[in-house]
């Protein structure tokens, strides 16, 4: 594969490094949590030393079973509605299509998958895994209304946004929101939250691929925040990382702390925390 550089890349864009750098860390374990080996394909034809990606201790776990979690839900979201369209917003280069089409399982044989992130991303993104048949990228940024216009609208839609929210404005999240349940007659939304502590420190996290240090992402206290931005949505429920199924296969130490969190829900919130709602 040739190896096509990034330099022209923002940081907020560069932040996709991040996760597929996750992924490509966990993929590469004895004992992974999500074995993903499309992302190692695709650091590979990027010019850039992903080395520099410094993650944290515990990053590589929280992406990967982040992932996992928001795999299941569009994975559910699809066996109960044929026909279904899914759209993943910020896709960066995510890779939960080729995850979850390539079990090969018939309830993937009439979804639509829509990939969206701005354009010099999906642009990449295109390059190094030219989508397949009935996968489309949409190369517009969520903060133009007109993202939504290539995608059906009369079919059941779940919407997945993976560490991507977290980087816009309330504002910002108010109006992708309304678009959303504007355009889409009836779906489910899912996506990572942070609280409003883990989105203090969103810079510190994100500094390594260029993002200023003081960046602070959108968090919020309870998921019922969200349904006040846009009343059109239900709030379904929350799930945390820290009771997901992956986490028996954590080292015993982070097995044990997630044990421990898992019963007291302020902390869970501050790791993988995902929320569901019904529009
Ligand atoms: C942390 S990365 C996550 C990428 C991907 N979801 C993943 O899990 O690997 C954040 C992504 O959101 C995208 N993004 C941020 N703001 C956006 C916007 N206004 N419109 C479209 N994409 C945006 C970035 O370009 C980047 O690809």
């Amino acid at each position: 594969m040739k190896s096509l550089t990034i330099d022209h890349l923002t940081p907020l864009q560069k932040t996709l490094l991040i996760t597929l750098n996750g992924r490509v860390v966990d993929g590469a374990r004895s004992r992974p949590l999500l074995g993903d080996t499309k992302a190692a394909e695709l650091a590979g034809g990027i010019d850039y030393d992903l080395g520099t990606v410094k993650l944290t201790s515990g990053v590589p776990e929280a992406v990967a079973i982040r992932s996992a979690m928001l795999d299941r839900a569009v994975e559910s979201f699809v066996r109960g509605h044929s026909g279904a369209v899914v759209v993943e917003l910020g896709c960066g280069l995510e890779t939960r299509r080729s995850r979850l089409t390539s079990r090969d399982d018939p309830i993937w044989r009439d979804v639509d998958w829509y990939d969206v992130d701005f354009p010099e991303v999906i642009e990449l993104r295109d390059a190094l895994m030219p989508p397949p048949d009935r996968a489309h990228s949409v190369g517009v940024s969520l903060l133009d209304p007109s993202w939504t216009e290539t995608i059906p609208a009369d079919r059941p839609a779940v919407i997945v946004a993976d560490g991507v929210l977290g980087f816009l404005s309330e504002e910002e999240n108010r109006q992708v929101l309304g678009r959303i349940t504007d355009h889409f007659a009836e779906g489910l939304l899912v996506f990572n939250a942070y609280t409003k502590f883990t989105a203090r420190m969103n810079g510190r996290f994100t500094k390594v691929v260029g993002m200023p240090e003081d960046f602070r992402g959108f968090g919020i206290a309870d998921p019922k925040e969200i349904v006040a931005l846009n009343p059109a949505l239900t709030f379904i429920d929350e799930q945390f990382g820290d009771a997901a199924p992956e986490r028996d296969r954590l080292n015993l130490a982070y097995r044990l702390l997630a044990r421990v969190f898992a019963k007291w829900r302020g902390q869970a919130r501050r790791g993988v925390w995902i929320v569901r709602y019904r529009f």
